[in-house]
């Protein structure tokens, strides 16, 4: 897979998939030692920028394409 595919998975943290380099704004990295990480988007994981399920029936939203 030569392109990343991210989907903001409903409620929850945005799904990233493929080979990928996650850093910090100072340009240090993240480990990242799978094929998918999950980062959050709702601003309560302790583990940020990783979803720790910290989300859950604190945050709704669904990203949908308009049509
Ligand atoms: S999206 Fe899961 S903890 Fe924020």
């Amino acid at each position: 897979m030569n392109q990343i595919l991210i989907t903001p998975l409903d409620n929850g943290p945005l799904l990233v998939k493929g080979p990928m380099v996650l850093q910090d704004a100072e340009g240090n990295p993240f480990p990242v030692d799978k094929p998918q990480v999950g980062l959050c988007r709702c601003g309560h994981s302790a583990r940020k920028p990783f979803c720790d399920g910290a989300h859950r029936g604190k945050f709704e939203d669904c990203c949908r394409v308009e049509k």
